[in-house]
């Protein structure tokens, strides 16, 4: 049956079964306690006017470079700052990429959530497997889901997620589908939702995983300079070739929303998602790559010296309210990253109609977990030996810390704990 809107056309179908980004509907609301959207809070806003006033005598001085700066580049990125970036992947992160010859091999999208895009859009056809974490990041899943592909969600503890449990789903959608999935998606630093770091035995096992069964490992790594403790190797150091892991980062967290993400993907996959980009957006604004050139050639060191410790102090003032006001439950404990995930020990607790009916009156805005999990996925039975129909737990919450400062963290955490208590009992 045609969808149709009364005026005479039809919306395409996937338009009736996917919901609206929660991340979206939720950047809406402005409230005293927002504690909501993956919002940088710290932004070294006087490093960016600085870089701005710098280069616009630049541009005066030389109408050339503005000529060249406010005009279409290339799809992939400029070639300059591909460079500075293969740098810093391989110095900070130590990737292994050779920043002399193998620059080219760093692409950049409007954001990541671009290239998470482009990349499903270019493996996935209806039917195809993609396996994630369960809860996983719905930025992912949404798109997932409306391209037709059939998600299978692995438990998740407090290291993130549990490979012998992939391994087992490889096996059932190769039974079950006819097919092994085409791509593993993981956020290993402080993931989003849940905040937790996966430990280095875990991510060498799923690469192992990765390359016996030929799958695309997409490793997000989003979160992976906002770190409290000592940064943890990326999965990307094992794959010597390029050829396995899609590796994605982006300027959101670490520098300012200029909508920037950048990638290493293997040869073939870039070339793809550079073509999708291309229908996409023609290319990233010039512009803006300039100003990221100069904060991660000059600055980002200090930046993240002095904000780091920052989430830092917001993480702790949320994690102390959460344990002394809020009622019977357990939270993850990260070590970086933006979210706290806490699920309530009342399993017939929905935070989704809590938020409505209770937290936007008081001010307060969290994401209620359920959006984290597929609408329509699957997840192992008992025995590991097929699949069933996900549920999603409609008791949790992920509680962002990045954007409130600790004081409004520590009043809002403890009216929020309050309420629930008075709720739950
Ligand atoms: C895990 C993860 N991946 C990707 C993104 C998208 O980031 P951006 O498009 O701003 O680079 C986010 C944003 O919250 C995220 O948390």
């Amino acid at each position: 049956m045609a969808n149709t809107i009364g005026n005479g056309y039809s919306f395409a179908t996937w338009t009736r079964f996917i919901e609206e980004s929660q991340i979206r509907a939720l950047l809406k609301y402005k409230v005293k306690y927002y504690y909501a959207g993956g919002k940088p809070g710290i932004i070294p806003t006087d490093i960016f006017a600085d870089i701005m006033a710098d280069l616009s005598v630049r541009y005066k001085e030389n109408p050339k470079l503005a000529l060249e700066d406010l005009n279409y580049g290339p799809t992939g990125g400029e070639s300059w700052f591909l460079k500075t970036l293969a740098k810093r992947l391989h110095d900070v992160r130590g990737i292994p990429i050779d920043c002399e010859t193998q620059w080219d091999n760093v692409t950049i999208t409007n954001g990541s959530q671009q290239a998470l895009y482009a990349l499903l859009d270019t493996l996935i056809d209806p039917g195809d497997v993609i396996i994630t974490p369960s809860p996983a990041y719905l930025g992912f899943l949404g798109p997932a889901e409306k391209l037709g592909a059939r998600v299978i969600t692995i438990p998740t503890d407090l290291d993130g997620i549990i490979p012998e449990e992939v391994e087992h789903a490889v096996e059932v959608s190769k039974k079950k589908f006819g097919k092994c999935p085409d791509i593993i998606y993981v956020v290993p630093d402080s993931d989003n939702p849940k905040g937790t770091t996966l430990p280095f035995k875990r991510r060498q096992a799923l690469f192992d995983i990765a390359e016996e069964n030929d799958i695309l490992l997409i490793e997000d790594s989003a979160y992976a300079e906002i770190q409290f403790k000592k940064k943890s190797k990326p999965i990307k150091t094992l794959d010597k070739e390029n050829s396995r892991i899609a590796y994605l980062g982006t300027s959101s967290k670490e520098a300012a929303v200029l909508r920037v993400g950048y990638s290493i993907l293997p040869s073939n996959v870039k070339e793809q998602v550079l073509k999708v980009k291309g229908y996409l957006d023609l290319c990233t604004t010039s512009l803006v790559q300039r100003i990221l050139d100069e904060y991660y050639k000059n600055h980002i060191d200090e930046a993240m010296r002095v904000g780091v410790p920052k989430y830092k102090e917001r993480y702790e003032a949320m994690a102390k309210a959460i344990d002394e006001a809020f009622p019977a439950g357990v939270r993850t404990d990260p070590t970086g990253g933006f979210f706290i995930w806490w699920q309530s020990e009342d399993k017939k607790f929905d935070a989704r109609e809590f938020l409505q009916r209770v937290g936007i009156p008081n001010e307060i805005i969290y994401v209620p977990g359920t959006p984290f999990y597929p609408q329509s996925g699957h997840r192992l039975t008992k025995d590991n030996k097929d699949v069933r129909e996900s549920l999603p737990e409609n008791n949790t919450m992920r509680i962002g810390f990045s954007y409130a400062p600790p004081d409004i963290i520590s009043e809002g955490i403890t009216r929020l704990g309050n309420l629930l208590s008075k709720e739950l009992g």
